[in-house]
């Protein structure tokens, strides 16, 4: 008998995954499902399938696997479709992204070749560098509507549908008044009004068709009121923003632990060179600024300079990010982190992260498509914070500033397991084994 309180529906059947954009990301993410599928590979880096958290005390040694422990669906389950502006297919798109080698794209070109994107809701505006073809036409209404046809089109081929935000980085845009209640942004659309950006246009038809959305770029697109009302009043699970990769990563968690052992930080430099589709958008100086304000409130919330102004209070952090087309998809990021220690005494830290973001985001996809499935199953709806762990600059409820050490996201996550499958929570505690029971 499940322990659980939540009536969680099981994860029978297929799951459907629609990816908004089929780039370097997405088609990573695809290849890799079907490569795990026919035993070519392991699912490293996924938590749904690879991750495990212990239950009840140290002494009982009982450690499960998280499909174990909450019902999840497994990589057979999954049937994977997505939305683009260009017309290419997954083996095609792939190709071009240049992360996977053609070795690795042969084995399962078959199936990459029959994942043939469905046309893109777009808006030249939101993304200057980008000229795709496959666009879908009509006024924001319009398109709105179309993206929910899509939706439904395709549920009906599936048992469950979640939608998972992979495409390109929009410019950046405050939310206005339009942004304030359903009621503006259903006006707003009847208006067309250009303040509605197409990656709020597939948040809307999601949570219209009862369908959880998850967000891996920092533009607005569920991290507005309306949507967060509207995920509220439909019942549907939401998450943002930002998948966690690359140098953000290496920051949140190299930052906790200088802040942990209260050493003070002077600066923090970080610059990146990569070459890929992703870095060329980020090229537009408008575009770039999403993902700065994305970026820069990760030290802040993790080191706290308002608690220690003697160690944080001047802080200088700056980001930087370069596009520079030899290097591709292998990314390289640098950090130079001036810290000081006992008695105010300089040290440095030099990182250089050759990583591959791609590589390092498509597990992260898996687990946002799988876990928010989970929420919507035990009847979770509005923001789901728990899944912070994933991103860069998690979405919260107002008045809540978002917590940014990976250490304390990574608790929070295994604990809302435990807590959805009804087990104990663990505090870390501990003093049950040294102390007498009284
Ligand atoms: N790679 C990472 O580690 C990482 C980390 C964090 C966030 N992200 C974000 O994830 C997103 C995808 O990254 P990527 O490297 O795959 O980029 P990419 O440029 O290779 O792929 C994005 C795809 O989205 C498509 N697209 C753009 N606007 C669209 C629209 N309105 N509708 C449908 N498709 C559209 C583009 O044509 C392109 O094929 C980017 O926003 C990126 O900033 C990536």
């Amino acid at each position: 008998m499940s322990k659980s309180k939540y009536d969680i529906k099981p994860a029978e059947g297929k799951l459907g995954i629609m990816l908004v954009g089929l780039g370097a990301v997405s088609t990573t993410f695809i290849a890799g499902v079907e490569m795990i599928k026919k035993g070519f590979t392991k699912p490293i880096g996924c938590q749904a399938w690879m991750g495990t958290a212990r239950l009840g005390k140290r002494t009982d040694n009982r450690f499960v696997k998280l499909n174990e422990l909450v019902p999840l669906a497994m990589p057979e389950d999954l049937v994977l479709t997505a939305w683009d502006i260009f017309s290419d297919n997954a083996y095609v798109a792939a190709q071009k992204a240049g992360v996977l080698t053609p070795q690795d794209l042969e084995k399962v070109k078959p199936e990459l070749e029959k994942v043939v994107p469905i046309k893109g809701a777009f808006d030249r505006n939101y993304c200057k560098n980008l000229n795709g073809d496959h666009i879908k036409a009509g006024t924001r209404r319009e398109l709105a509507e179309a993206l929910r046809e899509d939706i439904r089109t395709f549920k009906k081929t599936v048992d469950r549908v979640v939608i998972v935000w992979a495409a390109s980085t929009e410019v950046y845009k405050k939310p206005a008044e339009i942004h304030e209640t359903i009621a503006n942004f259903e006006k707003a659309l009847d208006d067309d009004s250009q303040e509605i950006c197409p990656s709020q246009l597939y948040a809307y038809a999601a949570l219209m068709e009862q369908v959880p959305f998850a967000n891996g770029a920092p533009n607005l697109s569920v991290d507005i009121p309306c949507m967060v009302q509207l995920a509220k009043k439909n019942k549907v699970a939401i998450s943002g923003k930002d998948f966690k990769t690359g140098q953000t990563l290496m920051k949140t968690i190299v930052a906790p632990g200088l802040r942990n052992r209260l050493l003070g930080i002077k600066g923090w430099f970080s610059t990146n060179i990569l070459g890929n589709r992703d870095g060329e958008v980020l090229d537009d100086p408008e575009s770039f600024k999403s993902k700065e304000v994305s970026k820069s409130g990760v030290l802040d919330t993790i080191c706290s300079p308002k608690d220690f102004p003697e160690l944080y209070g001047d802080l200088y952090h700056k980001i930087r990010i370069n596009y520079y087309p030899p290097r591709g998809d292998e990314k390289e990021g640098w950090d130079n982190i001036d810290i000081f220690g006992w008695m105010g005494y300089p040290m440095q830290i030099k990182i250089d992260f050759l990583c591959r973001d791609s590589i390092l985001a498509a597990p992260i996809v898996a687990d946002l498509a799988i876990f928010s499935d989970l929420a919507q199953r035990a009847g979770f709806s509005g923001i789901q914070e728990w899944l912070s762990f994933f991103y860069k600059s998690p979405q919260t409820a107002d008045g809540v500033y978002p917590e940014h050490d990976l250490f304390i996201q990574k608790i929070k996550f295994k604990n809302t397991l435990r807590h959805i499958a009804g087990e104990e929570l663990i505090t870390h505690l501990g003093l049950e084994y040294y102390q007498d029971e009284e």
